[in-house]
C-alpha cells in the first residue's frame, strides 16, 4: 500500500473524486482529425459489458461521486445507454450526455429523457458542410446533428453546442455563432482545439495564429454586445488553446483531485489523455475503484506538489495550477515530471513559442489533416 504521506492533494487529504467521466466506447462514426482519444484505441477491444459499467456507476457514487458524463467515442453507439443513464439517475448522479449526435433520433431522445438523462451537450465541426465533412470525415455529418440539436432542444433540453474551433474554421466564427443563434442555442462552448490524443498529431495543421485568435475573440465580443442588445440569452464560453497562455492550467483541478474517468476497458484514468503517458494504469476488472483513486501507484504519482522539480516547486503559484497538464509536459517534452511548457517560467517554453511562430506561417491544407482512422490507429498500437 503507498504512503499515506504522499498520497496528499495539494490542499490537504486526499478528496473523493467528484466528476466520473464514463468513456463508454471508443467507437465512433466521425474520423475528428481531433479526436482526444489515444492513438492507438484500435487496441481496446473488450468494452466493459453493463453489469460492469453499472458496478463502476455503484462504486463512484459510493465514494461521492456526484456529476457523470457518458463520453465515447460516441457514446450512443452503445445500445445500453439508455440502461445506464437509468441506472446513473437512481444512484443520484447529475448525468451529462456528450455527443456528436450521430445515432441520435427522437425515439432515443425520448428514451434518454425517461431514464432521467439531465443534460445534453452536442458538438458542432463548422458553420457549413463542406469543412465539417473535411474535418470530421463525413459529408452528411452536418445536416443531421443540426437536426438533432433542434429536436434536442424540442424535447425540453437546454440546447448547448460545442465547437472546437481550430485553424481551418476559426476564421468563419462570426457565421458559427450566427448558425447557433438560429438553432436556439441556449449555451455554445466555443473550445480552441487543444493538442492531445490525434489533435496532436496534426498539430501543424490546426493550431490558429494569433492573429486568427485575436480576431476570434473580438468577433466573440461583438456576439456578446449584440446578444445582449436583443435581449438575447445564450451564452458564448471562449476557451482559449493552452498553447497562447503564459499560465497552464490546472488541468483536472490536479491529478487525482477531483476527477476521474474510466476508459472503454475499464482502465482507470485522472484524465481522459493519460493512457499515453509511459505508465501503467489500473483496471477495474482487477481492483475496486475505491483502491484504485486512493492507493494505486498511478494516482498518487502525481498527486499533491510532492513530485515538482523547480521551477515548480517554490514557485507561489504552484497550489493554484498544480505545475499544469502532465500530459502536455510529456508531449512537449517526453518528461511528464516536467513543468508544462506553456508556463512562461518553463525551461521548455521554447517549444511552445516555436508552435506558435509555425502557426503564423502557412500551414498545411485542410486536405492534409490526418483524420482519426483504425489503420493509422493499428500502427501506433502498443500491443
Ligand atoms: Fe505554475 Fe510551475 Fe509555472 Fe509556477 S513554474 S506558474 S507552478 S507551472
Ligand atoms: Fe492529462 Fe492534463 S490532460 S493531466
Amino acid at each position: 500500500m503507498t504512503d499515506r504521506t504522499h498520497t496528499t492533494a495539494v490542499n490537504g487529504a486526499t478528496g473523493a473524486p467528484l466528476w466520473l467521466l464514463a468513456e463508454l466506447t471508443y467507437r465512433c462514426p466521425l474520423q475528428c482529425a481531433y479526436c482526444s482519444n489515444p492513438l492507438d484505441f484500435a487496441a481496446v477491444k473488450e468494452e466493459l459489458s453493463t453489469e460492469e459499467w453499472i458496478d463502476v456507476l455503484t462504486q463512484a457514487r459510493a465514494m461521492g461521486a456526484v456529476q457523470m458524463g457518458f463520453s465515447g467515442g460516441e457514446p450512443l453507439v452503445r445500445r445500453d445507454l439508455e440502461t445506464l443513464v437509468a441506472e446513473a439517475r437512481r444512484l443520484g448522479f447529475y448525468t451529462n450526455l456528450i455527443t456528436s449526435g450521430l445515432g441520435l433520433d427522437e425515439a432515443r431522445i425520448e428514451a434518454l429523457h425517461a431514464a432521467g438523462l439531465d443534460h445534453i451537450q452536442i458538438s458542432l465541426q463548422a458553420s457549413d458542410p463542406d469543412v465539417a465533412a473535411a474535418v470530421a470525415g463525413s459529408p452528411k455529418a452536418h445536416a443531421k446533428k443540426l437536426a438533432m440539436a433542434r429536436s434536442v432542444k424540442a424535447a425540453g433540453y437546454p440546447m448547448v453546442l460545442n465547437v472546437v474551433l481550430h485553424r481551418h474554421n476559426i476564421d468563419r466564427l462570426d457565421e458559427i455563432i450566427a448558425l447557433c443563434d438560429e438553432l436556439g442555442a441556449d449555451a455554445v462552448e466555443l473550445a480552441n482545439c487543444q493538442m492531445y490524443g490525434w489533435a496532436h498529431l496534426n498539430r501543424e495543421g490546426l493550431l490558429p495564429s494569433r492573429e486568427q485568435l485575436e480576431t476570434a475573440e473580438a468577433t466573440t465580443a461583438r456576439w456578446r454586445e449584440r446578444l445582449a442588445e436583443r435581449g438575447r440569452d445564450m451564452r458564448l464560453l471562449f476557451v482559449v488553446p493552452d498553447y497562447y497562455a503564459e499560465r497552464p492550467k490546472a488541468c483536472m483541478g490536479g491529478w487525482g483531485a477531483i476527477f476521474m474517468t474510466v476508459a472503454p476497458d475499464g482502465a482507470v484514468l485522472p484524465c481522459h489523455s493519460a493512457r499515453m503517458l509511459p505508465m501503467s494504469f489500473p483496471n477495474v476488472r482487477d481492483r475496486g475503484l475505491r483502491e484504485i483513486w486512493y492507493d494505486s501507484e498511478a494516482f498518487n504519482r502525481y498527486r499533491g506538489d510532492g513530485w515538482m522539480r523547480e521551477p515548480c516547486r517554490s514557485c507561489d503559484e504552484r497550489h493554484q495550477d498544480v505545475g499544469g497538464c502532465r500530459c502536455q509536459a510529456y508531449l512537449l517534452t517526453g518528461d511528464a515530471t516536467a513543468t508544462d511548457p506553456v508556463c512562461s517560467l518553463s525551461p521548455d517554453h521554447h517549444r511552445v513559442e516555436a508552435a506558435r511562430r509555425e502557426a503564423g506561417a502557412a500551414a498545411a491544407p485542410m486536405e492534409a489533416l490526418t483524420l482519426r482512422n483504425v489503420h493509422e490507429s493499428r500502427v501506433f498500437c502498443r500491443t
